[in-house]
């Protein structure tokens, strides 16, 4: 893993659990929408443990105190669409404050490079925490683009929060962006010839949406 310095697993045991049964073929739709924003409100609980702390002053029902609460920048979730989307329910829920913004990528069927078509953030992108979001990181095209996008409009501290990570996406990420830790539920074997992660869960778009 000393190739992999920037990649975090996060392996708590209900993490590996729901990985389980979201990535078995007999998981319903329903099911699969569930674990999907079950998993993300885990491993945002994880990601975010770092967050900068600043005090503040309450009163307890019998006395002042000082307490902590999440300092300044605002965290700001951003899906990689379509898929991305299934992960924001779960972490917004944690951290109901968070900006959301959407950045609208998808992958030709034949080169596997990303295909950019919609772009909307929050504004001041550099007083910003961006958690980048995307259930799969295969080739890590569109994980890199979308991260190339947020750094060219100003973006300065960003962490990409994947379920399933290949190990040629996670290459790809740390050779482009070495100061951007990832963060997976796993780390799979390989890339089959159409780009999909083996063994993975299969398309992510489209068991989220039923498009297939
Ligand atoms: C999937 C997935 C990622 C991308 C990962 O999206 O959600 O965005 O593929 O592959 P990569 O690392 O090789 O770029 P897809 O392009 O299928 O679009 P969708 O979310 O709209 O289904
Ligand atoms: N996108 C997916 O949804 N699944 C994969 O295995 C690879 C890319």
């Amino acid at each position: 893993m000393e190739e992999f310095k920037n990649f975090h697993l996060i392996d708590h045991a209900l993490i590996q659990h729901k990985l389980t049964y979201l990535r078995d073929i007999n998981t319903s739709k329903k099911k699969f929408r569930e674990l999907v924003e079950e998993l993300s409100m885990l491993m945002a609980y994880e990601v975010t443990k770092d967050l900068p702390l600043e005090d503040k002053e309450i009163e307890t029902p019998l006395e002042k105190m000082t307490g902590k609460v999440i300092r300044g920048k605002k965290l700001t979730v951003v899906p990689i669409l379509r898929a991305g989307l299934g992960m924001v329910d779960g972490i917004i829920n944690l951290i109901p404050s968070a900006r959301v913004g959407h950045i609208g990528l998808y992958r030709d069927h034949d080169t596997f490079k990303p295909v950019e078509y919609y772009f909307k953030v929050p504004q001041n992108p550099e007083d910003r925490d961006f958690l980048l979001v995307d259930p799969m990181l295969a080739t890590g095209g569109s994980a890199v683009a979308a991260t190339d996008y947020l750094k060219k409009i100003g973006a300065k501290s960003i962490k990409f929060l994947c379920l399933v990570a290949a190990p040629e996406g996670v290459k790809a990420m740390m050779e482009a962006h070495p100061d951007v830790p990832i963060y997976a539920a796993a780390l799979d074997r390989e890339l089959n010839e159409h780009a999909y992660i083996l063994p993975g869960l299969g398309d992510a778009g489209d068991r989220l949406f039923g498009t297939k």
